[in-house]
């Protein structure tokens, strides 16, 4: 499995902690205080461990969320993947962003609690988390995030990821090393097909 070079990103924004620490703050209002109907603010699964054996997708060395963040948080995707609307990559969020949240949100259950401390400790000892790739093309080619997220909508990430905000553990919905997958999109939206616009 190929390991990240984690990149410096950018410096947390005020806005996502503040929402998240006031939901904090605040605590989960009452059940008589809910709205009836569907909730949009889907509260993720408690998992022990056990649960956790067989998720999807490659064990990270940190076991973080994105059905809690993403999800139930809704901390937007580009509050982390920084660049993704504006850059070929679409960033990887560094500790330091974390820790705009981490140094005061230590975990609610046990759990939690264990893995933020790895979190905090990695942060402290200055020791970058190696994330394992869930994704990634041969070198011969090209694919430029930017370019796609202009044309498809910053909501288009579950058009090739699939429903990531519902999910513990990242793991691979499309098969993004065939080069059919990405063919049959270009001629349906009526993009290019030229082999030089993808490959190097
Ligand atoms: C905007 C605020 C915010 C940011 C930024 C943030 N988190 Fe969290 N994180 C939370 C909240 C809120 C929880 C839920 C805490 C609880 O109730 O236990 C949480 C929970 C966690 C947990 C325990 C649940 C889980 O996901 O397994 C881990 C681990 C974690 N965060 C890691 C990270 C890492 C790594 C980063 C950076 C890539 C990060 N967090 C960035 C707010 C944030
Ligand atoms: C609080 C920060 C944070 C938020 C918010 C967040 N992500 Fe992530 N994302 C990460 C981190 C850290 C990783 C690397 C670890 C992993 O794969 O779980 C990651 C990995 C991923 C991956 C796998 C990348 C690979 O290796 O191929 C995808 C896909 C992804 N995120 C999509 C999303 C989408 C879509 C959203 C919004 C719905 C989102 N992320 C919101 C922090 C975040
Ligand atoms: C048209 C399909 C498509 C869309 C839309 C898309 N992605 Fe991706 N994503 C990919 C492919 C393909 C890769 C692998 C790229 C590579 O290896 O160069 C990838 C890789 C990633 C990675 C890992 C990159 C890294 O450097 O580790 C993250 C994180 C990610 N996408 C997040 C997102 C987010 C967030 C969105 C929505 C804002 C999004 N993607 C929209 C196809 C897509
Ligand atoms: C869900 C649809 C969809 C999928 C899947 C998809 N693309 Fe695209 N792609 C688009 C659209 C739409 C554009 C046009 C963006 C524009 O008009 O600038 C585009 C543009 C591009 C461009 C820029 C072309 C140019 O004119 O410069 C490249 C390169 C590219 N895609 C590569 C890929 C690769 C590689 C994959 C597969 C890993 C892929 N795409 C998968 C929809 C898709
Ligand atoms: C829309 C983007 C796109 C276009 C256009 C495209 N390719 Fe590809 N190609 C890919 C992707 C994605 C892969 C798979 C890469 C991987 O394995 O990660 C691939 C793989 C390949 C491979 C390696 C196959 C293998 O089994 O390893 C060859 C050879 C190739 N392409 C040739 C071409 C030729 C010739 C053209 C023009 C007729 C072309 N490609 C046009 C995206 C594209």
């Amino acid at each position: 499995m190929m390991k990240r070079i984690q990149r410096p990103g950018l410096i947390a924004g005020g806005a996502a902690v503040a929402g998240v620490l006031a939901v904090l703050t605040l605590g989960t209002p009452s059940r008589a205080q809910q709205k009836a109907g569907p909730s949009d603010s889907t509260k993720a699964s408690v998992l022990a461990a056990s649960d956790t054996a067989g998720l999807k997708g490659p064990r990270q060395p940190i076991f973080f969320r994105h059905d809690i963040h993403a999800g139930q948080y809704k901390i937007e995707c580009q509050y982390c993947h920084y660049s993704v609307a504006v850059a070929p990559e679409p960033g990887i969020p560094s500790l330091q962003t974390c820790m705009g949240c981490h140094a005061v949100v230590g975990g609610s259950d046990s759990t939690n609690r264990a893995e933020i401390l790895k979190v905090r400790k990695a942060f402290t000892e200055n020791k970058p988390v190696e994330w394992t790739r869930v994704h990634f093309l041969a070198r011969h080619v090209h694919f430029p995030h930017s370019q796609h997220i202009k044309a498809l909508g910053p909501s288009a990430c579950a058009t090739c990821h699939g429903d990531v905000t519902r999910m513990p553990q990242v793991f691979k919905v499309n098969n993004v090393n065939n080069m059919g997958w990405c063919i049959s999109c270009h001629i349906e939206r009526k993009v290019t097909r030229d082999c030089t616009a993808c490959h190097y």
